[in-house]
Protein backbone atom coordinates (compact mmCIF):
# COMPACT_ATOMS: atom_id res chain seq x y z
CA UNK A 1 0.00 0.00 0.00
CA UNK A 2 2.77 2.56 1.35
CA UNK A 3 4.97 1.33 -1.91
CA UNK A 4 2.15 2.15 -4.37
CA UNK A 5 1.81 5.59 -2.68
CA UNK A 6 4.47 6.94 -3.22
CA UNK A 7 4.74 5.35 -6.57
CA UNK A 8 1.67 7.27 -7.42
CA UNK A 9 2.86 10.95 -6.13
CA UNK A 10 5.88 10.22 -7.88
CA UNK A 11 4.53 9.86 -11.20
CA UNK A 12 2.40 13.11 -10.33
CA UNK A 13 4.96 15.04 -9.37
CA UNK A 14 7.20 14.20 -13.08
CA UNK A 15 3.89 14.78 -15.09
CA UNK A 16 3.99 18.28 -13.54
CA UNK A 17 7.38 18.75 -14.26
CA UNK A 18 6.57 18.14 -17.76
CA UNK A 19 3.56 19.88 -18.48
CA UNK A 20 3.88 22.97 -16.00
CA UNK A 21 7.39 24.35 -16.48
CA UNK A 22 8.98 26.65 -19.13
CA UNK A 23 12.72 25.29 -18.65
CA UNK A 24 13.79 21.55 -19.24
CA UNK A 25 11.75 19.28 -17.25
CA UNK A 26 14.07 18.75 -13.93
CA UNK A 27 13.98 15.20 -12.16
CA UNK A 28 12.00 16.34 -9.51
CA UNK A 29 11.26 19.21 -7.62
CA UNK A 30 14.28 20.21 -5.48
CA UNK A 31 13.15 20.90 -1.61
CA UNK A 32 16.25 22.52 0.78
CA UNK A 33 15.49 22.76 4.44
CA UNK A 34 16.90 24.59 6.67
CA UNK A 35 17.64 23.14 10.02
CA UNK A 36 18.09 19.88 11.78
CA UNK A 37 15.92 20.59 14.52
CA UNK A 38 12.54 18.09 14.95
CA UNK A 39 10.60 20.30 12.48
CA UNK A 40 13.36 20.30 9.55
CA UNK A 41 13.69 16.76 10.07
CA UNK A 42 9.97 15.93 10.54
CA UNK A 43 9.64 17.66 7.36
CA UNK A 44 12.35 16.32 5.36
CA UNK A 45 11.53 12.86 6.53
CA UNK A 46 7.68 13.43 5.49
CA UNK A 47 9.09 14.86 1.94
CA UNK A 48 11.27 11.51 1.15
CA UNK A 49 8.22 8.99 2.26
CA UNK A 50 5.43 11.03 -0.10
CA UNK A 51 7.95 10.82 -3.24
CA UNK A 52 9.85 14.28 -2.86
CA UNK A 53 13.14 12.76 -3.03
CA UNK A 54 15.14 15.41 -3.97
CA UNK A 55 15.64 16.93 -0.37
CA UNK A 56 18.47 18.60 1.20
CA UNK A 57 18.79 19.32 5.21
CA UNK A 58 21.55 22.55 5.95
CA UNK A 59 22.42 22.27 9.42
CA UNK A 60 24.64 25.04 10.81
CA UNK A 61 26.05 22.82 14.21
CA UNK A 62 27.70 19.83 14.41
CA UNK A 63 25.04 17.67 15.43
CA UNK A 64 21.40 17.69 14.67
CA UNK A 65 18.57 17.85 16.41
CA UNK A 66 18.39 21.43 17.69
CA UNK A 67 16.19 22.05 21.00
CA UNK A 68 15.91 18.11 21.10
CA UNK A 69 19.74 17.54 21.64
CA UNK A 70 21.44 15.96 24.55
CA UNK A 71 24.28 15.62 26.24
CA UNK A 72 26.28 14.04 28.61
CA UNK A 73 26.50 15.43 32.03
CA UNK A 74 27.56 12.43 35.10
CA UNK A 75 26.32 9.09 34.47
CA UNK A 76 24.31 9.90 31.62
CA UNK A 77 22.69 11.87 28.95
CA UNK A 78 20.42 14.85 30.24
CA UNK A 79 18.39 17.17 27.90
CA UNK A 80 19.40 20.39 27.70
CA UNK A 81 15.95 21.16 26.26
CA UNK A 82 12.82 19.52 25.49
CA UNK A 83 12.40 16.65 28.56
CA UNK A 84 8.36 16.18 28.55
CA UNK A 85 5.54 14.84 26.12
CA UNK A 86 3.23 17.64 26.95
CA UNK A 87 -0.17 15.95 26.89
CA UNK A 88 1.18 12.40 26.66
CA UNK A 89 -2.04 11.03 24.45
CA UNK A 90 -2.79 9.35 21.31
CA UNK A 91 -4.15 13.29 20.24
CA UNK A 92 0.05 14.04 20.30
CA UNK A 93 2.35 13.08 17.14
CA UNK A 94 5.58 12.82 19.45
CA UNK A 95 3.56 10.80 22.18
CA UNK A 96 2.34 8.64 19.03
CA UNK A 97 5.75 8.12 17.90
CA UNK A 98 7.55 7.36 21.39
CA UNK A 99 4.99 4.83 21.88
CA UNK A 100 5.26 3.33 18.45
CA UNK A 101 9.24 2.71 18.79
CA UNK A 102 8.50 2.09 22.56
CA UNK A 103 10.81 4.73 23.84
CA UNK A 104 8.74 4.92 27.09
CA UNK A 105 9.69 1.95 28.51
CA UNK A 106 11.27 3.66 31.90
CA UNK A 107 8.45 6.49 32.04
CA UNK A 108 8.10 9.15 34.49
CA UNK A 109 4.76 10.65 34.88
CA UNK A 110 4.53 13.91 36.01
CA UNK A 111 0.73 13.63 37.02
CA UNK A 112 0.94 13.95 40.72
CA UNK A 113 4.31 15.48 41.61
CA UNK A 114 5.67 15.82 45.34
CA UNK A 115 6.04 19.37 45.45
CA UNK A 116 8.38 20.12 48.67
CA UNK A 117 7.90 24.03 49.47
CA UNK A 118 10.71 25.21 51.47
CA UNK A 119 11.39 29.03 52.68
CA UNK A 120 14.57 31.27 52.87
CA UNK A 121 13.00 30.97 56.72
CA UNK A 122 13.89 26.99 56.54
CA UNK A 123 10.01 26.39 56.91
CA UNK A 124 7.96 24.36 54.75
CA UNK A 125 4.65 24.79 53.48
CA UNK A 126 2.02 22.84 54.09
CA UNK A 127 0.43 20.81 51.55
CA UNK A 128 -2.35 21.74 51.69
CA UNK A 129 -1.61 25.22 51.23
CA UNK A 130 0.33 24.45 48.69
CA UNK A 131 -2.10 22.90 46.37
CA UNK A 132 -4.98 25.26 47.09
CA UNK A 133 -2.39 27.91 46.28
CA UNK A 134 -1.63 26.38 43.45
CA UNK A 135 -4.70 25.99 41.80
CA UNK A 136 -5.88 29.34 42.27
CA UNK A 137 -2.55 30.47 40.72
CA UNK A 138 -3.30 27.83 37.86
CA UNK A 139 -7.01 28.80 37.76
CA UNK A 140 -6.19 32.44 36.96
CA UNK A 141 -3.48 32.09 34.59
CA UNK A 142 -4.94 29.52 32.40
CA UNK A 143 -8.31 31.79 32.48
CA UNK A 144 -6.76 35.14 32.29
CA UNK A 145 -8.31 36.46 28.87
CA UNK A 146 -11.85 35.95 30.26
CA UNK A 147 -10.34 37.62 33.22
CA UNK A 148 -9.71 40.25 31.08
CA UNK A 149 -12.96 40.01 29.23
CA UNK A 150 -15.23 40.04 32.43
CA UNK A 151 -12.82 43.59 33.34
CA UNK A 152 -13.63 44.95 30.24
CA UNK A 153 -10.29 45.79 29.34
CA UNK A 154 -9.82 46.96 25.97
CA UNK A 155 -6.67 46.61 25.25
CA UNK A 156 -4.42 43.26 25.19
CA UNK A 157 -3.10 43.26 28.93
CA UNK A 158 -0.44 40.84 29.98
CA UNK A 159 -0.90 38.21 32.58
CA UNK A 160 0.84 39.95 35.32
CA UNK A 161 -2.19 42.43 34.98
CA UNK A 162 -4.58 39.98 35.65
CA UNK A 163 -2.76 37.90 37.79
CA UNK A 164 -2.10 40.92 40.11
CA UNK A 165 -5.25 42.30 40.26
CA UNK A 166 -6.39 38.63 41.46
CA UNK A 167 -3.74 38.44 43.74
CA UNK A 168 -5.47 41.90 45.63
CA UNK A 169 -8.92 40.12 45.99
CA UNK A 170 -7.15 36.89 47.55
CA UNK A 171 -5.14 39.27 49.77
CA UNK A 172 -8.14 40.79 50.97
CA UNK A 173 -9.74 37.30 52.08
CA UNK A 174 -6.34 36.57 53.69
CA UNK A 175 -6.44 38.93 56.16
CA UNK A 176 -7.62 36.66 58.60
CA UNK A 177 -4.38 34.64 58.44
CA UNK A 178 -1.50 34.83 60.57
CA UNK A 179 1.26 37.22 59.23
CA UNK A 180 3.55 34.06 58.77
CA UNK A 181 1.12 31.93 56.67
CA UNK A 182 0.15 35.60 55.13
CA UNK A 183 4.20 36.25 54.01
CA UNK A 184 4.76 32.93 53.19
CA UNK A 185 1.37 32.75 50.67
CA UNK A 186 2.56 35.69 49.00
CA UNK A 187 5.83 34.33 48.48
CA UNK A 188 4.65 31.06 47.07
CA UNK A 189 2.29 33.16 44.59
CA UNK A 190 5.56 34.81 43.36
CA UNK A 191 7.56 31.62 43.36
CA UNK A 192 4.93 30.48 41.19
CA UNK A 193 4.93 33.60 38.70
CA UNK A 194 8.61 32.75 38.37
CA UNK A 195 7.96 28.95 37.95
CA UNK A 196 5.06 30.72 35.03
CA UNK A 197 7.72 32.76 33.37
CA UNK A 198 9.74 29.69 32.95
CA UNK A 199 6.99 27.72 31.51
CA UNK A 200 6.48 30.75 29.02
CA UNK A 201 10.14 31.61 28.82
CA UNK A 202 9.46 34.86 29.13
CA UNK A 203 11.40 37.49 31.35
CA UNK A 204 8.49 38.79 33.22
CA UNK A 205 4.37 38.13 33.36
CA UNK A 206 4.16 41.46 32.18
CA UNK A 207 5.67 40.55 28.55
CA UNK A 208 2.75 37.84 28.11
CA UNK A 209 -0.01 38.75 26.41
CA UNK A 210 -3.36 37.56 28.12
CA UNK A 211 -4.04 35.35 24.53
CA UNK A 212 -1.47 33.43 25.41
CA UNK A 213 -3.27 30.39 27.01
CA UNK A 214 -6.43 31.43 24.54
CA UNK A 215 -4.36 30.44 21.91
CA UNK A 216 -2.26 28.00 23.23
CA UNK A 217 -4.52 24.01 23.28
CA UNK A 218 -3.57 21.77 25.95
CA UNK A 219 -3.37 18.44 24.78
CA UNK A 220 -5.15 15.83 27.30
CA UNK A 221 -3.12 13.71 29.07
CA UNK A 222 -0.12 13.89 31.42
CA UNK A 223 3.38 15.53 30.81
CA UNK A 224 5.98 12.55 30.49
CA UNK A 225 9.27 12.04 30.09
CA UNK A 226 11.74 8.85 29.83
CA UNK A 227 14.91 8.66 29.95
CA UNK A 228 16.67 9.27 26.33
CA UNK A 229 13.44 10.09 25.01
CA UNK A 230 14.15 13.17 22.70
CA UNK A 231 17.70 12.13 21.84
CA UNK A 232 16.20 8.79 20.39
CA UNK A 233 13.06 9.72 18.92
CA UNK A 234 15.69 11.76 17.21
CA UNK A 235 17.17 8.85 15.98
CA UNK A 236 14.50 7.08 15.04
CA UNK A 237 13.50 10.49 12.50
CA UNK A 238 16.58 10.36 11.41
CA UNK A 239 16.49 6.78 9.95
CA UNK A 240 14.49 7.93 6.77
CA UNK A 241 16.62 10.34 5.90
CA UNK A 242 19.89 8.99 3.99
CA UNK A 243 23.43 10.48 5.88
CA UNK A 244 24.13 12.12 2.56
CA UNK A 245 21.12 14.48 2.61
CA UNK A 246 21.90 15.69 5.72
CA UNK A 247 24.92 18.79 5.70
CA UNK A 248 25.86 19.36 9.00
CA UNK A 249 28.41 22.36 10.07
CA UNK A 250 26.78 24.37 7.43
CA UNK A 251 25.82 27.95 8.65
CA UNK A 252 23.41 29.46 6.18
CA UNK A 253 24.15 33.55 5.61
CA UNK A 254 20.82 34.39 3.17
CA UNK A 255 18.69 33.15 1.03
CA UNK A 256 18.05 34.67 -2.16
CA UNK A 257 15.08 34.64 -3.06
CA UNK A 258 12.14 34.92 -5.94
CA UNK A 259 15.20 34.86 -8.67
CA UNK A 260 16.18 33.08 -11.74
CA UNK A 261 19.62 30.95 -10.66
CA UNK A 262 20.63 28.77 -13.40
CA UNK A 263 22.39 25.30 -12.23
CA UNK A 264 25.47 24.07 -14.14
CA UNK A 265 22.64 22.52 -16.43
CA UNK A 266 19.90 24.07 -17.58
CA UNK A 267 17.69 24.04 -14.99
CA UNK A 268 16.82 27.25 -13.37
CA UNK A 269 15.96 27.96 -9.66
CA UNK A 270 14.17 30.48 -8.11
CA UNK A 271 16.16 30.40 -4.66
CA UNK A 272 19.71 29.95 -3.78
CA UNK A 273 20.80 29.29 -0.72
CA UNK A 274 24.13 31.12 0.38
CA UNK A 275 26.42 29.21 3.29
CA UNK A 276 29.31 31.29 5.57
CA UNK A 277 31.98 28.90 3.64
CA UNK A 278 30.77 30.43 0.24
CA UNK A 279 28.65 27.59 -1.02
CA UNK A 280 25.85 28.08 -3.16
CA UNK A 281 22.82 25.76 -3.16
CA UNK A 282 19.90 26.15 -5.83
CA UNK A 283 16.55 24.73 -4.91
CA UNK A 284 12.79 25.37 -6.31
CA UNK A 285 11.53 25.36 -2.53
CA UNK A 286 13.21 25.66 0.72
CA UNK A 287 11.39 24.38 4.00
CA UNK A 288 13.25 27.73 6.94
CA UNK A 289 12.66 26.20 10.53
CA UNK A 290 15.58 28.24 12.32
CA UNK A 291 14.32 30.06 15.22
CA UNK A 292 12.37 32.56 16.03
CA UNK A 293 15.20 34.08 17.94
CA UNK A 294 17.65 33.41 15.12
CA UNK A 295 15.07 35.15 12.24
CA UNK A 296 14.49 38.39 14.84
CA UNK A 297 18.22 38.75 14.81
CA UNK A 298 18.78 38.15 11.05
CA UNK A 299 15.32 38.39 9.55
CA UNK A 300 16.44 41.38 7.32
CA UNK A 301 19.97 40.26 6.23
CA UNK A 302 18.73 36.86 5.47
CA UNK A 303 16.43 37.42 3.01
CA UNK A 304 16.64 38.86 -0.09
CA UNK A 305 14.29 40.81 -1.26
CA UNK A 306 13.51 41.97 2.10
CA UNK A 307 10.65 39.88 3.40
CA UNK A 308 7.16 41.70 3.28
CA UNK A 309 6.61 44.18 6.15
CA UNK A 310 3.83 41.81 7.72
CA UNK A 311 6.22 39.01 7.99
CA UNK A 312 8.98 41.08 9.47
CA UNK A 313 6.57 43.01 11.89
CA UNK A 314 5.33 38.87 13.53
CA UNK A 315 8.76 38.59 13.36
CA UNK A 316 9.52 41.35 15.48
CA UNK A 317 6.70 41.32 17.51
CA UNK A 318 6.02 37.75 18.84
CA UNK A 319 7.89 36.69 21.77
CA UNK A 320 10.86 34.83 22.12
CA UNK A 321 12.68 34.51 25.17
CA UNK A 322 15.27 32.19 27.57
CA UNK A 323 14.61 29.66 29.85
CA UNK A 324 17.72 27.71 30.75
CA UNK A 325 18.33 24.59 32.89
CA UNK A 326 20.76 24.14 36.05
CA UNK A 327 21.63 20.64 36.23
CA UNK A 328 23.51 19.62 39.66
CA UNK A 329 25.13 16.65 40.23
CA UNK A 330 25.17 15.33 44.21
CA UNK A 331 27.05 12.10 45.79
CA UNK A 332 24.69 11.50 48.07
CA UNK A 333 20.89 13.08 48.22
CA UNK A 334 19.87 15.47 50.66
CA UNK A 335 16.50 15.31 49.55
CA UNK A 336 13.84 12.85 50.57
CA UNK A 337 13.35 9.43 48.15
CA UNK A 338 9.66 10.90 47.78
CA UNK A 339 9.97 14.25 47.00
CA UNK A 340 9.90 15.14 42.61
CA UNK A 341 10.04 18.96 43.11
CA UNK A 342 11.70 21.45 45.46
CA UNK A 343 9.85 24.64 45.49
CA UNK A 344 11.82 27.92 46.78
CA UNK A 345 9.89 30.64 48.00
CA UNK A 346 11.36 34.11 49.32
CA UNK A 347 9.28 35.02 52.72
CA UNK A 348 9.71 38.80 51.71
CA UNK A 349 8.79 38.82 48.26
CA UNK A 350 5.36 39.40 47.18
CA UNK A 351 3.71 39.06 43.03
CA UNK A 352 4.15 42.93 43.01
CA UNK A 353 8.03 43.06 44.09
CA UNK A 354 9.53 40.13 42.17
CA UNK A 355 8.94 42.10 38.71
CA UNK A 356 11.80 43.73 38.40
CA UNK A 357 14.56 41.50 37.56
CA UNK A 358 17.87 41.86 39.84
CA UNK A 359 21.04 39.78 38.23
CA UNK A 360 23.55 40.16 41.05
CA UNK A 361 20.44 38.26 43.28
CA UNK A 362 19.62 36.05 39.89
CA UNK A 363 19.38 33.16 42.40
CA UNK A 364 16.28 34.67 43.39
CA UNK A 365 15.02 33.58 39.94
CA UNK A 366 15.62 29.81 40.46
CA UNK A 367 11.48 28.58 41.33
CA UNK A 368 12.11 25.14 41.82
CA UNK A 369 14.86 22.35 41.31
CA UNK A 370 13.33 18.84 39.84
CA UNK A 371 14.58 15.60 40.65
CA UNK A 372 15.65 13.50 37.62
CA UNK A 373 14.79 10.17 37.99
CA UNK A 374 15.58 6.66 37.88
CA UNK A 375 18.71 7.60 40.39
CA UNK A 376 20.57 4.25 38.82
CA UNK A 377 20.92 5.87 35.42
CA UNK A 378 21.20 9.60 36.60
CA UNK A 379 23.01 9.43 39.95
CA UNK A 380 21.63 12.14 42.32
CA UNK A 381 20.72 15.29 39.95
CA UNK A 382 18.51 17.99 40.22
CA UNK A 383 17.44 20.75 37.15
CA UNK A 384 16.71 24.26 38.42
CA UNK A 385 14.41 26.16 35.87
CA UNK A 386 15.40 29.66 35.24
CA UNK A 387 13.98 32.54 32.75
CA UNK A 388 14.49 35.67 31.50
CA UNK A 389 17.44 38.28 31.53
CA UNK A 390 18.81 36.42 35.13
CA UNK A 391 18.59 33.19 32.71
CA UNK A 392 20.84 35.51 30.01
CA UNK A 393 23.18 36.50 32.82
CA UNK A 394 23.68 32.74 34.25
CA UNK A 395 25.24 31.70 31.02
CA UNK A 396 27.98 34.45 31.30
CA UNK A 397 28.97 32.90 34.89
CA UNK A 398 31.70 30.16 35.68
CA UNK A 399 29.70 26.84 36.63
CA UNK A 400 32.00 26.89 40.04
CA UNK A 401 30.05 30.57 40.54
CA UNK A 402 26.72 28.58 39.84
CA UNK A 403 27.92 25.70 42.31
CA UNK A 404 28.37 27.57 44.87
CA UNK A 405 25.71 29.92 44.98
CA UNK A 406 23.24 26.80 44.74
CA UNK A 407 25.34 25.14 47.83
CA UNK A 408 24.42 28.67 49.67
CA UNK A 409 20.55 28.43 48.64
CA UNK A 410 20.23 24.94 49.84
CA UNK A 411 21.99 25.61 52.63
CA UNK A 412 19.22 28.56 53.36
CA UNK A 413 16.54 26.71 52.45
CA UNK A 414 17.26 23.44 54.46
CA UNK A 415 18.82 25.00 57.47
CA UNK A 416 21.86 22.98 57.04
CA UNK A 417 25.30 23.94 57.11
CA UNK A 418 26.62 20.90 56.25
CA UNK A 419 25.33 19.58 53.16
CA UNK A 420 26.66 16.16 50.44
CA UNK A 421 29.80 17.38 48.31
CA UNK A 422 28.48 18.86 44.48
CA UNK A 423 30.23 16.55 42.31
CA UNK A 424 28.94 18.56 38.94
CA UNK A 425 27.78 21.55 37.74
CA UNK A 426 26.21 22.09 33.87
CA UNK A 427 24.20 25.52 32.83
CA UNK A 428 22.40 25.34 29.51
CA UNK A 429 22.78 28.28 27.18
CA UNK A 430 20.45 28.94 24.97
CA UNK A 431 20.95 32.67 24.46
CA UNK A 432 24.24 32.50 23.51
CA UNK A 433 23.55 29.64 20.90
CA UNK A 434 23.77 31.55 18.01
CA UNK A 435 21.96 29.41 16.41
CA UNK A 436 19.16 29.55 18.83
CA UNK A 437 19.12 32.77 20.38
CA UNK A 438 17.10 32.00 23.55
CA UNK A 439 14.46 29.22 24.57
CA UNK A 440 11.13 29.00 22.59
CA UNK A 441 8.24 31.59 21.56
CA UNK A 442 5.15 32.76 23.74
CA UNK A 443 2.75 35.40 22.67
CA UNK A 444 3.64 38.74 23.65
CA UNK A 445 1.59 41.68 25.03
CA UNK A 446 2.91 43.13 21.13
CA UNK A 447 1.42 40.35 19.33
CA UNK A 448 -1.44 38.15 18.50
CA UNK A 449 -2.23 34.84 17.94
CA UNK A 450 -2.80 35.84 13.97
CA UNK A 451 1.01 36.87 13.92
CA UNK A 452 1.63 33.60 14.19
CA UNK A 453 0.19 32.63 11.35
CA UNK A 454 1.30 35.43 9.23
CA UNK A 455 5.04 34.30 10.47
CA UNK A 456 3.56 30.69 8.59
CA UNK A 457 2.84 32.15 5.80
CA UNK A 458 4.95 30.75 2.64
CA UNK A 459 6.43 33.24 0.29
CA UNK A 460 5.96 34.66 -2.05
CA UNK A 461 2.56 35.82 -1.21
CA UNK A 462 -0.52 35.10 -3.16
CA UNK A 463 -0.51 39.09 -4.27
CA UNK A 464 2.50 39.54 -5.05
CA UNK A 465 3.74 38.77 -8.82
CA UNK A 466 1.47 36.08 -9.94
CA UNK A 467 3.83 34.96 -12.90
CA UNK A 468 6.48 33.77 -10.02
CA UNK A 469 6.80 30.38 -8.77
CA UNK A 470 4.48 29.57 -5.96
CA UNK A 471 5.62 28.04 -2.58
CA UNK A 472 9.52 29.60 -2.33
CA UNK A 473 10.08 29.93 1.02
CA UNK A 474 7.92 27.94 3.57
CA UNK A 475 8.30 27.97 6.99
CA UNK A 476 7.87 25.86 9.55
CA UNK A 477 9.35 25.17 13.33
CA UNK A 478 7.92 25.77 16.57
CA UNK A 479 6.93 29.23 16.64
CA UNK A 480 5.25 29.06 13.50
CA UNK A 481 2.34 26.85 15.14
CA UNK A 482 -0.31 29.07 16.22
CA UNK A 483 -1.75 26.48 18.79
CA UNK A 484 0.89 24.79 19.81
CA UNK A 485 3.60 26.82 19.61
CA UNK A 486 6.71 26.26 22.00
CA UNK A 487 6.78 23.17 21.98
CA UNK A 488 8.23 19.88 20.64
CA UNK A 489 4.42 18.59 18.86
CA UNK A 490 4.29 21.75 17.69
CA UNK A 491 7.58 21.78 15.90
CA UNK A 492 6.90 18.67 14.36
CA UNK A 493 3.37 19.39 13.28
CA UNK A 494 4.61 22.49 12.24
CA UNK A 495 7.77 20.17 9.46
CA UNK A 496 4.74 17.90 8.37
CA UNK A 497 2.47 20.75 7.53
CA UNK A 498 4.82 22.71 5.09
CA UNK A 499 5.74 19.11 3.58
CA UNK A 500 2.39 18.22 3.21
CA UNK A 501 2.21 22.03 1.40
CA UNK A 502 4.43 20.97 -0.99
CA UNK A 503 3.48 17.57 -1.61
CA UNK A 504 -0.18 18.74 -2.06
CA UNK A 505 1.21 21.38 -4.31
CA UNK A 506 2.17 18.32 -7.02
CA UNK A 507 -0.21 16.09 -6.35
CA UNK A 508 -3.15 18.58 -7.65
CA UNK A 509 -3.82 19.54 -11.35
C1 LIG B 1 15.26 24.57 27.83
C2 LIG B 1 14.13 24.07 26.96
C3 LIG B 1 13.19 23.19 27.47
C4 LIG B 1 12.15 22.71 26.68
N1 LIG B 1 11.27 21.80 27.20
C5 LIG B 1 10.33 21.25 26.39
C6 LIG B 1 9.53 20.17 26.85
O1 LIG B 1 9.69 19.69 27.98
N2 LIG B 1 8.58 19.67 26.00
C7 LIG B 1 8.41 20.15 24.75
O2 LIG B 1 7.54 19.64 24.02
N3 LIG B 1 9.17 21.17 24.28
C8 LIG B 1 10.13 21.71 25.07
N4 LIG B 1 10.95 22.69 24.58
C9 LIG B 1 10.67 23.25 23.25
C10 LIG B 1 11.17 22.35 22.12
O3 LIG B 1 12.46 21.90 22.42
C11 LIG B 1 11.18 23.15 20.83
O4 LIG B 1 9.91 23.73 20.62
C12 LIG B 1 11.51 22.31 19.58
O5 LIG B 1 12.54 21.40 19.83
C13 LIG B 1 11.88 23.25 18.45
O6 LIG B 1 12.18 22.54 17.28
P1 LIG B 1 12.43 23.33 15.91
O7 LIG B 1 12.76 22.29 14.91
O8 LIG B 1 11.32 24.25 15.66
O9 LIG B 1 13.69 24.28 16.19
P2 LIG B 1 15.22 23.92 16.53
O10 LIG B 1 15.28 22.67 17.33
O11 LIG B 1 15.81 25.14 17.11
O12 LIG B 1 15.86 23.61 15.11
C14 LIG B 1 16.36 24.62 14.28
C15 LIG B 1 17.70 24.18 13.71
O13 LIG B 1 18.17 25.20 12.82
C16 LIG B 1 19.55 25.31 12.95
N5 LIG B 1 19.99 26.64 12.49
C17 LIG B 1 19.83 27.84 13.10
N6 LIG B 1 20.39 28.83 12.38
C18 LIG B 1 20.90 28.24 11.27
C19 LIG B 1 21.62 28.74 10.13
N7 LIG B 1 21.93 30.04 9.99
N8 LIG B 1 21.99 27.86 9.18
C20 LIG B 1 21.69 26.53 9.29
N9 LIG B 1 21.03 26.02 10.34
C21 LIG B 1 20.64 26.87 11.33
C22 LIG B 1 19.80 25.10 14.43
O14 LIG B 1 21.13 24.71 14.71
C23 LIG B 1 18.77 24.01 14.77
O15 LIG B 1 19.33 22.71 14.69
C24 LIG B 1 12.03 23.15 25.34
C25 LIG B 1 12.99 24.01 24.82
C26 LIG B 1 14.04 24.46 25.60
C27 LIG B 1 15.07 25.36 25.00
C1 LIG C 1 20.04 43.85 43.90
O1 LIG C 1 20.68 42.96 44.80
C2 LIG C 1 21.80 43.52 45.45
C3 LIG C 1 22.52 42.40 46.22
O2 LIG C 1 21.72 41.85 47.20
C4 LIG C 1 21.33 44.66 46.34
O3 LIG C 1 22.42 45.22 47.01
C5 LIG C 1 20.65 45.70 45.46
O4 LIG C 1 20.10 46.70 46.25
C6 LIG C 1 19.54 45.07 44.61
N1 LIG C 1 19.09 46.05 43.65
C7 LIG C 1 17.82 46.39 43.52
C8 LIG C 1 17.51 47.39 42.46
O5 LIG C 1 16.94 45.94 44.22
C1 LIG D 1 9.08 38.74 -7.45
O1 LIG D 1 9.25 38.70 -8.85
C2 LIG D 1 8.13 39.15 -9.59
C3 LIG D 1 8.37 38.88 -11.05
O2 LIG D 1 9.65 39.30 -11.43
C4 LIG D 1 7.88 40.62 -9.25
O3 LIG D 1 6.76 41.08 -9.94
C5 LIG D 1 7.67 40.75 -7.75
O4 LIG D 1 7.55 42.11 -7.41
C6 LIG D 1 8.84 40.16 -6.98
N1 LIG D 1 8.52 40.16 -5.55
C7 LIG D 1 9.40 40.59 -4.65
C8 LIG D 1 8.95 40.53 -3.22
O5 LIG D 1 10.50 40.98 -4.91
Amino acid sequence: MLILKGTISQMQIQLRGWTGSKNMPKKGPKVVVIGAGIAGVGAAGKLLTQGLTDVQIIEASSQPGGRIRGSLFGKSTIDEGAQYIHGASTKNPVYQLAKEHDLLQETHDRSGPELLVLTNMQKQLDPDIVKEVKNLARNILQNAHLLAHQRGYAQAKSLADVYLEEVKMLLTQWVGDHTDLRRQKQGFLSMLMKLQCAHLAAASLGEVSVHEYEEYKNIEGNDRSSPGLFPNLLQKLLEAIPREKLLLKKPIKQIQWNGSFESGGSSVYSVRVVCEDGDHILADHIIVSISLGCLKANGQAFFQPRLPEQKLSAIQSLGFGTMNKIYLEYETPFWDENTDVIGLVWEDETPFSVQKPNLTEWWKHVPVFYVIRPTERYGHVLVGTISGKEAEFVESLNPQEVASRCTYLFRQFTGRSSLPELKSVYVTKWFSNPYTRGSYSHISITSTGAMIDQLAEPLPQATEGSSSPMLQVLFAGEATHRSYHSTTHGALLSGWREATRLIDHYSTK
